[in-house]
């Protein structure tokens, strides 16, 4: 099977016209001609024989002129006695004419030459333009020889389509003049689609005028002109787009195309050259064209892609709806380092693809490896959809819908009904296209437009029907939606509960209560405030134990107003108040250092040592809050930025997980699975270093007869993320060396409930296994903050652990008010974090793991350890942590970290 690039014919003038070399050259013949030809003209006495340039040619010029001027001058001089008072006079303005002349020809010479050089350096200076497009064949049927590029019969056509493309360019002047060469690349099902190739020369100045005929349809129609050579030929929908010119140096090389046709029923795979033992090679231009029998679409799925991280100039991949790779049909341009699970499945419209991996001069990276077959078409998508309730997604979901798709499901519940649609996932997000205009992909319902990414939201219909309607355009496509439509009682659509303005319903006890459950907070408004509640000046009613905890929880900040001190003095991170002239006086005045934190703006700014300043290795102290690992010297030793091979993760961040708070593979790789003998996974850890990991104590207590403490009874994993995949290659398992905890801690307080772990033999970090960073003991995770809480714990209260490790965000809460919420249990080795609308919490089975937070740098720091909670996930009963900050120096104790 030949190669779709392969094709050109007659191939052999084609890299001629690409090679730089003969492109110079020939422009500097025609220059040098057309300088002649204009000299002559301005200058007709004179034509110099040999100009090599026009600044030369002009200088040959100018010598002739002054020539004859100073002879003139000697003229004057001689005739005219010194002393001939009339004769000065005479003189003298004669001179001023000869140098004025003189002046203005030196001018006109320089302008002339400024003219010349601007012409030929600038304004014809000869551009190379190349133009990738596809026509459609409207008298041939295609055959399977069109797609060998060395068939006759693909030789034949191509010089025809060639032929036919060359007469359209040339009845068209701003096209014609400049074409050098086209080449046709392949053919597909349609009735003919033939991908062209054209390459042009053209002059700076009329590049403009070339790109906007071609980008014309209408000049690149085909007109039914009798003189044309191919009348027989009749063709229509010709486009052509600008490409990178390097597209035509990938017609030199070959080495790196590859044509490949699905087979029936089959799978077939494909991957970057070398993967995955050798890294892709640097400046490679490589192409993948796919193609399917006619009638089928094709499905692309990278199973693991790993390219240099994603930077304008990095490497990339690309995927095209099309053979030519234009970007008005490109499907997605991808980078950095996914993992395995990450959706990465792409349809096409028609039954070709074209995958591109195009990369820089430097960097070693595995690449890809990629799967596809074909499906049959699709013959209609959406349709009418009758009953009480039920669900409907975008085609193929979940993976990226198709490019250039209509649906519209009809939506009918019984008469007596209303209906309303639910959104549950929604992905349509086309690059650079603002979420408020939706021009490009889009959902529509009524006449309002849907697009972006959305959490879940609901639109609902005063009648028993419903249009959802959802449209792709040709390029750039995403995972798309998952709905289901839902009857409701016109009087009454939320039986039992209440109806947000956005028709979702929530349960009664969530009107009024302070927090916005309804996305349009519609659940917050005309309520009346109880007594345990406060009145933000928005109308809101929010718990009284919201305020001055230093959280703008009314959204207007007027649950802070009152508690923010006086004028001239300062606001203390607990909340206490102190003179501004206190602040940044070396003395810990507000009792948390918060009033000594940020003090110097300057890096480096040594400091007296104080329990909240950062201490450099060297000793010396600074006053920069959280300085570790944050990229930035900050000690003169740089000692903060030591040891900071930690806290990130190798594959490309994604809170996009279809199905909810489920984990992605080597998204927490320091999250560790304790496995007790004979029952499987019990705790969380994390890991900080090689072969150290951190836990709760609580894990390791003594609990009917068996001692948990015993060392050999546990397993770690590392690099797990899916409990049943033990196995997979990238998952470590090891032995227990010993365990640590911590004397102090109480087991009916949980206080100081930490405990470190030993392994008895190090692991090998990669994309699954990294440590997590240990916070100074000065860190500040202040209050608000959000972080996360990974585990295999139980997904509901009481309830059984989940295969797959889960996530959660939340939030860092005032200790003062968390003490109040769990009636005074709280100590200073714990913190509280949790959502107080309840709902998102850690559970039992969760214990031990890491809470983390992301940095400004983006490295990820252990801010706490999963101890207790009352419950799971309740209202106003957030999850207790080991707060990580105060138990550091027993850390470093221990384990030397
Ligand atoms: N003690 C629990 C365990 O052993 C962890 C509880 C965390 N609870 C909570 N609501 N945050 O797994």
């Amino acid at each position: 099977m030949g190669f779709w690039w392969l094709t050109r014919e007659p191939g052999k003038q084609w890299q001629k016209h690409f090679c730089r070399s003969t492109e110079v050259k020939f422009f500097t013949q025609r220059e040098n001609s057309r300088i002649r030809e204009q000299t002559s003209s301005l200058f007709p006495r004179e034509t110099p024989a040999k100009g090599t340039g026009s600044l030369l040619s002009a200088g040959g010029i100018s010598e002739q002129g002054q020539t004859k001027d100073m002879n003139n001058l000697e003229e004057g001089v001689e005739f005219l006695p010194a002393m001939n008072s009339k004769k000065m006079e005479k003189r003298g303005p004669k001179r001023r004419v000869v140098v004025a002349i003189l002046i203005i020809a030196f001018l006109l010479i320089s302008l002339v030459t400024g003219l010349l050089v601007w012409h030929f350096k600038y304004r014809n200076a000869p551009v190379q333009k190349v133009f990738t497009g596809h026509l459609r064949v409207l008298n041939r049927e295609f055959i399977d020889a069109y797609e060998n590029s060395s068939s006759p019969e693909f030789i034949m056509l191509a010089k025809k389509v060639k032929s036919t493309i060359e007469d359209i360019y040339r009845s068209q002047p701003d096209i014609g003049p400049y074409h050098k060469e086209t080449v046709i690349t392949a053919f597909s099902e349609g009735s003919v689609i033939a991908y062209y190739l054209s390459e042009f020369i053209v002059p700076k100045y009329r590049e403009e005028k070339l790109d906007r005929a071609m980008a014309d349809k209408q000049s690149l129609v085909q007109r039914l002109n009798p003189r044309l050579r191919n009348p027989t030929l009749k063709v229509e929908s010709v486009v052509a787009f600008p490409a990178d010119p390097s597209i035509a140096q990938t017609a030199r090389d070959n080495s790196c195309l590859f044509a490949l046709h699905a087979k029936e029923g089959e799978i077939t795979s494909f991957n970057t050259p070398g993967f995955p033992h050798s890294p892709y090679p640097n400046n490679a231009r490589c192409y993948w064209a796919l193609r399917a029998d006619a009638n089928s679409v094709i499905s692309l799925t990278f199973k693991t892609l790993d390219l240099e991280q994603c930077t304008d100039s990095s490497d990339y991949v690309k995927v095209y709806d099309s053979l030519s790779p234009v970007e008005p049909h490109a499907l997605v341009r991808l980078c950095g380092n996914y993992a395995p699970s990450y959706n990465l499945t792409f349809l096409s419209s028609q039954n070709v693809m074209l995958v591109a991996l195009i990369t820089n001069k430097e960097g070693r990276y595995p690449g890809f490896k990629a799967e596809f077959f074909q499906l049959p078409k699709m013959k209609a998508c959406g349709g009418t959809l009758r009953g009480e309730s039920g669900t409907f997604t975008t085609p193929y979901y979940p993976a990226h819908y198709p490019p250039a798709t209509d649906c519209v499901w009809n939506i009918e519940v019984p008469s007596t009904k209303n209906v309303k649609v639910r959104f549950n996932m929604f992905f349509v997000l086309e690059p650079g296209v603002p979420v408020s205009s939706c021009t490009k992909d889009y959902v529509q319902i009524n006449s309002t437009r849907y697009c972006g990414e959305r959490s879940q939201f609901v639109v609902a219909s005063s009648t028993n029907r419903i249009a959802v309607q959802f449209h792709s355009d040709r390029s750039y496509t995403d995972t798309g939606f998952s709905a289901e439509y839902l009857s409701y009682d016109s009087s009454d659509p939320c039986p039992g509960k209440f109806a947000c303005n956005t028709g979702r319903c929530i349960e009664k006890s969530m009107r009024c209560d302070g927090w916005l459950d309804c996305v349009d907070g519609s659940d917050e408004r005309s309520c009346t405030c109880t007594d345990q509640q406060f009145r933000c000046q928005n109308g809101w009613c929010k718990p009284k134990f919201w305020v001055c905890d230093n959280v703008n929880d009314c959204g207007d900040n007027s649950d802070e107003l009152q508690c923010s001190c006086a004028n001239n003095s300062f606001k203390c991170n607990n909340g206490k108040c102190i003179p501004n002239t206190q602040k940044c006086d070396g003395k810990d005045d507000c009792g948390d250092g918060s009033d000594e934190g940020t003090c110097s703006k300057a890096a480096q700014s040594t400091v007296a040592c104080k329990s909240y300043t950062y201490k450099c290795r060297n000793g010396l102290c600074i006053s920069k809050q959280n300085p570790e690992c944050d990229g930035q010297k900050d000690c003169e030793d740089n000692s903060d930025e030591d040891n900071c091979n930690c806290g990130t993760r190798s594959y490309i961040k994604k809170s996009r997980i279809v199905g909810g708070q489920n984990s992605d593979v080597g998204e927490w790789p320091w999250q560790v699975s304790l496995h007790a003998k004979s029952q499987g996974h019990v705790c969380g850890a994390s890991l900080i270093s090689e072969t150290w990991l951190v836990s709760a104590a609580h894990c390791f207590l003594e609990l009917q007869g068996i001692s948990y403490s015993d060392a050999s009874l546990w397993t770690a994993y590392l690099g797990l993320t899916n409990q049943s995949k033990r196995n997979d290659a990238n998952v470590q398992m090891k032995q227990i060396k010993r365990i640590i905890s911590h004397r102090s801690f109480n087991d009916y307080t949980y206080d100081y409930d930490i405990a470190v772990i030993e392994l008895q033999s190090p692991v090998t970090f990669s994309a699954v296994v990294q440590p997590i960073c240990l916070p100074d003991s000065t860190h500040n995770f202040p209050v608000g903050k959000d972080l996360w809480v990974t585990g295999w714990g139980a997904t509901v209260e009481g309830g059984s652990g989940s295969t797959i490790l889960q996530k959660a965000e939340i939030r860092v809460i005032n200790q003062t008010v968390c003490n109040r919420l769990l009636t005074d249990q709280l100590t200073e080795r714990m913190m509280c974090v949790g959502v107080l609308t309840g709902g998102v919490d850690a559970c039992q089975g969760d214990s031990g793991g890491p809470l983390v937070s992301v940095e400004n740098s983006g490295r990820m720091f252990l801010a706490g350890v999963v101890s207790w909670g009352d419950g799971c996930a309740q209202r106003n009963k957030p999850g207790v942590y080991s707060r990580l900050t105060a138990l550091r120096t027993w850390i470093k104790q221990q384990t030397g970290l």
